[in-house]
């Protein structure tokens, strides 16, 4: 029987270019231009999952874009595992930043560079591919595997969860496996087991009924700008705690104990620094970088616009002043209360000067994956034997919100076993995916899928 290792050796070159093929077309989920460009991805990850002889390969029309799913044929002597990723990218703009086209990917230094590379087509790829490997392995699968791609991630997964709903049945499951997060290093591999919660919204906030001259009335009339400015300011302490009332109140508090192992994470401070070329960092007081961006929830204004921002000088006092912000958030806390305590401030400490609106985006929950479950002892022995080293368990600072959801509705715990890096520059220009990475996973995955049915047989 031919090894794993020897099988992926011998097909490395067409698993990267099939990759490359997926990573051409710019399935950009947030812009309705692209729309036909999502259906297209989506028909090539089910092209791609057919050629895998399974019994179900289909995909699924939704109000927004298209959910890919896929099933084999499901024995009952055993586990089934359920695979979840997402072939949606984020916008490539600012486009000037990139190095070379985001939608023409290119290897340089053992990295692929395109917008999709690592989040998340990258990471979904290997699972298919990892899945082919199984089959030239012969014999029999050793667990059910069933697949749920969407197309809308990135843009808060709403059809995802009508689709889940509705689908309870057939989504059945004993764990989800998920590649869609990072690890500490290529050689200090590690497991994901929880991941922050969101809020995301949009505040606007109206001055006079037009832009003015800021000369003739300068001076009197408030200014949108200055008072988002100030505004926003208030939203932080000296400590830069977040001042919202009742904003606290349900984050779970780790115990000593708890913030002891952590501290335990390999985290280099200088390099940090280095690598984003600051000088320091600013986090909430009394808390390490590590904890500031894991557990600890946050405050940020993703952009902010308003007034003349053209070319030269314009002298004008604006109308109206634009932010979207987000607060990342940690268990217990519920974006829809959140949401309704930022509105509730924001409206409370706007002047008598200015009218202002909170137009709520997305949302999602924050997840914790337990330790001791069969699905994360599964991936901690694979990642040991395709590593050498046994993965060290961490809490990252994203949001995937539909695994608190895999939770509620259908029982099953989901397994974060991502391949990236944090220095792969997701969502960033010049995202890139390491091949060593994308290898790595399609060497792991099916010895995840081997552990996971062995151990379920205890
Ligand atoms: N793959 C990321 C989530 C992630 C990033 C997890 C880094 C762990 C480490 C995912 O595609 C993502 O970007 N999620 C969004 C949330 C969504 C609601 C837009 C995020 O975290 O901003
Ligand atoms: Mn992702
Ligand atoms: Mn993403």
């Amino acid at each position: 029987m031919e090894s794993i290792k020897a099988i992926l050796e011998s097909r490395k070159d067409v698993f990267l270019e099939e990759l490359l093929q997926l990573l051409r077309i710019p399935s950009v989920s947030a812009n309705p231009a692209h729309k036909a460009d999502v259906a297209r991805t989506a028909d090539m990850v089910r092209d791609r999952l057919a050629e895998l002889n399974m019994p179900k390969v289909e995909i699924y029309q939704t109000a927004g874009h298209p959910i890919v799913y896929a099933e084999t044929e499901q024995k009952a002597d055993r586990p089934t595992v359920l695979v979840y990723g997402h072939y949606d990218v984020q916008p490539a703009d600012p486009l000037h930043l990139w190095n070379s086209p985001p939608f023409e990917p290119v290897i340089i230094d053992g990295k692929i560079y395109a917008r999709g590379s690592c989040d998340d087509k990258g990471q979904m790829y290997m699972h298919v591919k990892a899945h082919q490997v199984l089959n030239l392995l012969g014999g029999e699968l050793p667990c059910n595997i069933k697949y749920v791609i969407e197309g809308e991630e990135e843009v808060g997964s709403d059809n995802l969860e009508t689709f889940i709903r509705g689908h309870v049945d057939m989504l059945k499951c004993d764990v989800i496996l998920i590649s869609d997060t990072s690890m500490i290093a290529n050689d200090v591999p590690s497991l994901t087991t929880g991941l922050r919660g969101l809020s995301y919204l949009e505040v606007e906030v109206t001055g006079p009924n037009r832009d003015l001259h800021s000369g003739t009335y300068g001076g009197a009339v408030d200014n949108p700008c200055n008072v988002l400015c100030e505004m926003i300011a208030q939203m932080k302490d000296s400590n830069r705690g977040i001042t919202i009332p009742g904003f606290y109140d349900d984050v779970v508090v780790l115990s000593a104990e708890e913030r002891t192992k952590m501290a335990d994470r390999p985290f280099d401070y200088e390099d940090y620094l280095q690598h984003l070329d600051i000088a320091t960092t600013r986090g909430e007081a009394g808390y390490s970088v590590t904890e500031q961006v894991s557990i600890r929830p946050t405050l940020d204004v993703n952009g902010i616009w308003g007034g003349y921002t053209g070319e030269g000088a314009k002298t004008v006092l604006p109308s109206k002043a634009y932010a979207k912000i987000s607060m990342r958030l940690v268990p217990n806390q519920d974006p829809d209360k959140i949401t309704k305590l930022f509105t509730d401030y924001f409206t409370r400490i706007a002047p008598a000067s200015v009218k202002v609106e909170v137009r709520p985006h997305h949302g999602g929950r924050p997840a914790v994956t337990p330790i001791d479950s069969i699905g994360y002892k599964a991936a901690s022995a694979a990642m040991l034997e395709s590593f050498g080293k046994e993965p060290i368990p961490t809490r990252e600072g994203g949001s995937i919100p539909i695994v608190a959801m895999f939770k509620d509705v259908l029982g099953a715990n989901t397994v974060l076993m991502g391949f990236g890096l944090d220095s792969d520059a997701i969502h960033s220009p010049n995202e890139h995916y390491g091949l060593f990475n994308y290898y790595k996973g399609i060497e792991t995955i099916p010895l995840f899928h081997k552990y996971f049915a062995e151990y379920s047989k205890r």
